[in-house]
């Protein structure tokens, strides 16, 4: 590794990556372990040395797989020539218009929206190789005053058992996830309550002196005083939808509330400093196709780190009990598409998606994705956290996640890189 101002850049397996140095000072030539941007940990010698001689093998095997499937031809295909106009222009990193991007989310499912999905992975891979995220999510209270129309933690969820953990135990799960499974970035969620902005900027400063994570903050529209507060205490990253762009659309299901205001925060929130993960909910009763198209073009925008884009889900105990939800391939094809608007942004595949289908997290990986979130929050906890109903994972222990994501990732010759010793 070497230093430059507070810049360091990392040489792995021959590729290089830059991080900066203000969490963890640093010296050139040490080992670091370094996430979103930021050096986290200084790894000993002989003990990266170790590390990097056990992945070495592993690490060229997985790329191999990636490669294969990851393989595209274009040249020559028969079959709809405009798609293959628009996919060609898209490898070409050319910009695609809001009618060629309609396009593509109408495809019909089958062949050409398979090619849409070999496209996306192909892209992924030539500008972000194998390595997937996995980060941590600890939901720590699922206290909520806000009447968000579709989501099953809001005041209209009058039967649900609140919650909010306490600092020593959002701190034990923190320890938990980080020292027990090998965590190194690490999603603290809650509803919108001003209660718990203290108690995480609390967890934080105490964490970071332990412990080598990144830690993003996912508790709503908290104002940029407090979101200031947090960056001071340490965290790097805000987690923030801003759900849909159409201002319409929006106000109908946050009453009350604008989206012009949300996204001033996130705004806000990267000016200070913060990496960004944003998105918004699709199939949403009333959303158009073209306002999908807006919400990717938006997530762009706003230079997400990464984008989390998932479905929406009815949940009984809301105003929009009776909708329906959408379709697993338009989910799908808002990830493919998201991926050919953007080359170089993490695409998470949302657990909202995987409870929409259980094999979607495969498909999203193979439609342009990198990324997975799995919960770490108490097992006790979890399934009090019911933003919809029968959540994937919900009733699986952390190290089960862990053991079948990994699996999946080998199968599909990718490489966790925010998991590990
Ligand atoms: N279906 C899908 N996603 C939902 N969320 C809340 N309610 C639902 C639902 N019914 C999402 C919102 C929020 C995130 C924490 O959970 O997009 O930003």
């Amino acid at each position: 590794m070497k230093v430059s101002g507070s810049t360091a850049t990392v040489d792995y397996f021959g590729e290089k990556k830059t991080a900066r140095t203000d969490l963890v000072a640093v010296a050139e030539g040490e080992y670091v372990y370094a996430q979103g941007g930021y050096v986290i940990q200084k790894v000993a010698a002989p003990a990266a040395e170790a590390i990097l001689a056990t992945w070495k093998e592993t690490f060229f095997h997985l790329q191999d797989t990636d490669v294969r499937l990851s393989r595209l031809a274009l040249k020559d295909r028969k079959g709809n020539q405009q798609l293959l106009r628009i996919l060609d222009r898209a490898l070409e990193r050319r910009p695609l218009s809001v009618e060629e991007l309609l396009f593509l989310l109408d495809l019909p499912d089958g062949q050409e929206t398979e090619l849409l999905f070999r496209t996306a992975n192909f892209l992924r891979r030539k500008y972000l190789g194998n390595s997937c995220c996995v980060h941590g999510i600890i939901e720590i209270s699922n206290v909520c005053s806000r009447a968000c129309a579709y989501c099953g933690i809001s005041v209209h969820n009058r039967g649900l058992r609140r919650y909010r953990m306490s600092r020593q135990e959002i701190l034990e799960a923190v320890r938990e996830a980080v020292v027990g499974h090998g965590f190194k970035a690490l999603v603290l969620q809650s509803g919108e309550n001003d209660a718990v902005v203290e108690d995480v900027a609390s967890v934080i400063t105490q964490a970071r002196k332990k412990m080598p994570v990144l830690f993003f903050v996912s508790l709503g529209e908290i104002g940029t005083q407090a979101l200031r507060e947090l960056y001071r205490a340490g965290a790097r990253g805000l987690l923030l939808r801003f759900e849909t762009s159409s201002p319409a659309l929006y106000a109908a299901l946050h009453p009350g509330c604008a989206v012009e205001r949300r996204i001033e925060e996130i705004r806000a929130a990267a000016e200070i400093g913060y990496l960004i993960l944003t998105g918004g909910l699709i199939g949403l009763p009333g959303q158009a196709g073209t306002e999908i198209v807006a919400d990717i073009l938006t997530a762009r925008d706003l230079k997400a780190e990464m984008f989390s884009f998932g479905p929406f889900l009815p949940h009984p105990e809301t105003p929009l009990a009776g909708a329906q939800p959408p379709a697993e391939s338009l989910a799908l094809k808002t990830l493919a598409v998201s991926r050919l608007v953007d080359t170089h942004a993490k695409i998470l595949v949302t657990t909202g998606l995987e409870t929409l289908s259980c094999s979607a997290r495969r498909a999203g990986l193979l439609a342009g994705a990198n990324s997975v979130m799995l919960n770490a929050t108490p097992e006790e906890y979890r399934r009090l956290y019911t933003i919809y109903p029968n959540r994937a994972h919900d009733e699986e222990p952390l190290s089960r996640q862990i053991e079948e994501t990994i699996f999946l990732l080998q199968s599909l010759g990718r490489a966790p890189t925010d998991l590990g010793v």
